[in-house]
């Protein structure tokens, strides 16, 4: 008798439509250093990032994205990372407060965009860097914490929102946002599946280790490599996973359940300590 092994089958994913934000590279160099990705002694090339960054652009249009925006600013280099310029949910901006002053002044330059476009904003209290750090998964969100959005910043995104927050602590200076150590998959799940992630578990502390292992018992592990390439900072729309065309073994995994992984080289902008996740923000009516 012969035992034939069973060959697991890929869940059905389905792609949701997306509308984002972004804000193309115009002004891009590193001219200060906020996170150790940052090297201002090394030169950096402005048109190879806007070459890169359009290829992006382009992707996310091809994949049926309404894709929104903003005009980049002489004098704020890091002003491409839309990510962090707030959180929109609901059709509630809540803005961003900088860590470092370098780019304080990004916060009010997406405030006045947001309410230009229609969005309810609400002028944060306390430091936060937006998407960087808070990740809608199902209904809940999650808060990054160590190095850039302070604690109260999620007790004001808890009351702003009426959602569950789960604070994770970072312990990784090179993983700095939520969004390069953790990448949302499957965002807002349909009916009968399950919302889920992936991470890079060397990112974060114990206890924080323990909650995502309970709540996602299923997630995508990343491995070293990958992360080092910011391959989790990557964006779903449920099935097509736009990421950075180096994290090989991220873009195995995918594969194997059922995702479409989509590479793009951002290698200039990873100069400056982001990636595709950074590059985007997501915008909820
Ligand atoms: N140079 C920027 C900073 O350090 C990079 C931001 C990356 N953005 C992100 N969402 N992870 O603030």
């Amino acid at each position: 008798m012969t035992m034939t092994e069973a060959t697991p089958v890929a869940p059905q994913r389905r792609a949701s439509h997306r509308t984002i934000l972004m804000c193309r590279p115009d002004y891009f160099t590193v001219s200060y250093r906020i996170n150790p990705w940052m090297h201002p002694e090394d030169p950096t090339d402005t048109s190879l990032a806007v070459k890169q960054w359009e290829v992006l652009y382009k992707t996310y249009l091809d994949l049926g994205f309404d894709v929104q925006l903003i005009d980049p600013i002489e004098g704020l280099p890091d002003m491409v990372y839309a990510a962090n310029g707030g959180f929109v949910l609901d059709n509630i901006a809540y803005g961003a407060s900088f860590t470092y002053p370098e780019r304080q002044p990004e916060g009010p330059a997406y405030m006045d965009w947001f309410r230009a476009n229609g969005y309810d904003v609400r002028v944060p209290e306390n430091v936060n860097e937006g998407e960087g750090d808070f990740l809608l998964v199902g209904d809940a969100l999650l808060a990054g914490q160590g190095f850039r959005s302070a604690s109260n910043s999620h007790q004001e995104l808890g009351s702003i929102y009426g959602r569950e927050v789960v604070s994770l602590n970072l312990i990784n200076p090179s993983f700095y946002h939520l969004d390069t150590a953790i990448a949302v998959l499957d965002p807002s799940p349909e009916a009968g599946q399950t919302a889920n992630i992936a991470y890079l578990p060397s990112a974060f502390d114990e206890p924080s280790l323990a909650i995502l292992r309970e709540r996602y018992p299923d997630a995508v592990i990343v491995n070293e490599e990958d992360a080092a390439v910011l391959g989790l900072n990557s964006y779903s729309d449920g099935y097509n996973v736009v990421i950075a065309s180096r994290a090989k073994d991220f873009e195995r995994q995918l594969r194997a359940r059922g995702y479409n992984p989509i590479g793009v080289d951002l290698s200039e902008l990873l100069l400056g300590g982001g990636g595709v996740k950074c590059c985007t923000l997501e915008l909820r009516r």
